[in-house]
């Protein structure tokens, strides 16, 4: 890269790099409705941290507290050891890209870049500098005479994106910027942001409700549900080792089979619930120990690199995965089989993980 990223006390603001986000015991109410429920977090500098739940879980409204959007009604948000919980957003120094990227239609590539640079009266030649840098950075340089409305929605994605790190932000924050981009688009523009925060470091916190999108780009994931934090850690550990059955069945795509009760074998009268997913099961050998669930082979579902089984074992529906489905029919008797590793047993009155 022939050109250095300048430090904040460059671009004329003289405020210290940020270099680590911390959310304590945050709660956001709309009057009597509750969004946040007392969200604890702690990103740290330089990490792609990205907020992952349903729709109405409170992702942006999480994100919109950390740029000062929205206010808190309870807790505090540090950057670093500084108390940001009562700052404006422009004292934040944190860049905000959204889904719609909203650039501006009468400007060109270049000065849309330039925009923030411009509002803080930076000195020409370092606007220069800075939108050169980002839009070698991104590509963009053959489309910065360009306007937005000549440009692919994955162009003006890039061109948001540039806006956002042309000022050095300490932090990027993120609203599902990719879901107006369609799916192969959104594959390789992930990449691409990925690949742009691992050259930048800088503190990236992402939303999503795309749960391979979050695994793919982020270093850790916060799996939100109803306002409340449900497991903070790294994307394979979350998918190994979910916390609760919310989590377990929100990860991983078909969803995790669940058992209880009287179809987990031996579990009749237990509270607990047996979790084993899809590509954990396949057709049971001629011997082996692991854990065998018998029931009648519903239906083969091709699926490319897989096909799916649907087996029925007594009133629950069991998915399971075959690399070659010759050889079976539907209707007749299959049982399949997982090594006992790959079972997630939870307390049914809790919900939560217990030991295996
Ligand atoms: N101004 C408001 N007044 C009252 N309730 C609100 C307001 N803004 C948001 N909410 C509620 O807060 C909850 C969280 O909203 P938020 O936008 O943070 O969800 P989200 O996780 O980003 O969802 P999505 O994936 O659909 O974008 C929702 O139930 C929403 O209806
Ligand atoms: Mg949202």
């Amino acid at each position: 890269m022939p050109y250095r990223v300048p430090s904040r006390a460059e671009l004329q603001d003289g405020t210290a790099r940020m270099t680590s986000i911390s959310i304590q015991s945050v709660s956001k109410s709309y009057g009597a409705v509750s969004v946040l429920k007392g969200l604890d977090l702690a990103i740290g500098d330089g990490e792609f941290v990205s907020f992952l739940g349903p729709s109405g879980c409170g992702k942006s409204t999480l994100l919109f507290c950390i740029a000062g959007l929205e206010e808190i009604t309870q807790g505090r948000i540090m950057f670093d050891d500084r108390d940001v919980s009562g700052l404006a957003p422009r004292d934040r120094n944190i860049a905000l890209v959204f889904q719609d990227y909203a650039l501006y239609p009468h400007m060109s590539v270049r000065d849309n870049l330039a925009f923030p640079l411009r509002q803080q009266k930076v000195a020409d030649g370092l606007v220069r500098k800075q939108v050169d840098w980002a839009a070698g950075l991104l590509g963009l340089e053959p489309l910065l005479d360009r306007s937005p409305a000549e440009l692919s929605g994955g162009q003006r994605q890039r061109v948001a994106v540039g806006r956002a790190i042309v000022r050095n932000p300490a932090a990027l924050l993120m609203d599902e910027p990719l879901s107006n981009l369609d799916a192969s688009l959104r594959v390789k523009t992930r990449t691409e942001i990925k690949r742009l925060q691992r050259a930048l470091k800088t503190t990236v916190v992402f939303v999503t409700h795309d749960q391979e999108e979050a695994m793919v780009l982020s270093d850790r994931v916060a799996v939100m549900n109803d306002g409340v934090l449900q497991q903070f850690a790294e994307p394979m550990t979350i998918y190994r080792q979910p916390a609760n059955l919310f989590v377990a069945g929100f990860i991983g795509s078909p969803q995790m089979n669940f058992l209880a009760g009287p179809d987990v074998p031996g579990g009749q009268g237990s509270n607990r619930i047996v979790g084993v997913r899809p590509f954990d099961l396949s057709p049971a050998g001629a011997t082996g120990d692991g854990f065998r669930l018998t029931g009648e082979l519903a239906l083969i579902e091709p699926a490319g690199p897989v096909h799916y089984l649907d087996v029925q074992v007594g009133e629950t529906m069991i998915k399971g995965t075959c690399a070659d489905p010759s050889g079976l029919a539907p209707g007749a008797a299959m049982t399949l089989e997982a090594p006992g590793h790959c079972l997630h047993v939870f307390d049914r009155d809790t919900g939560l993980r217990l030991a295996t």
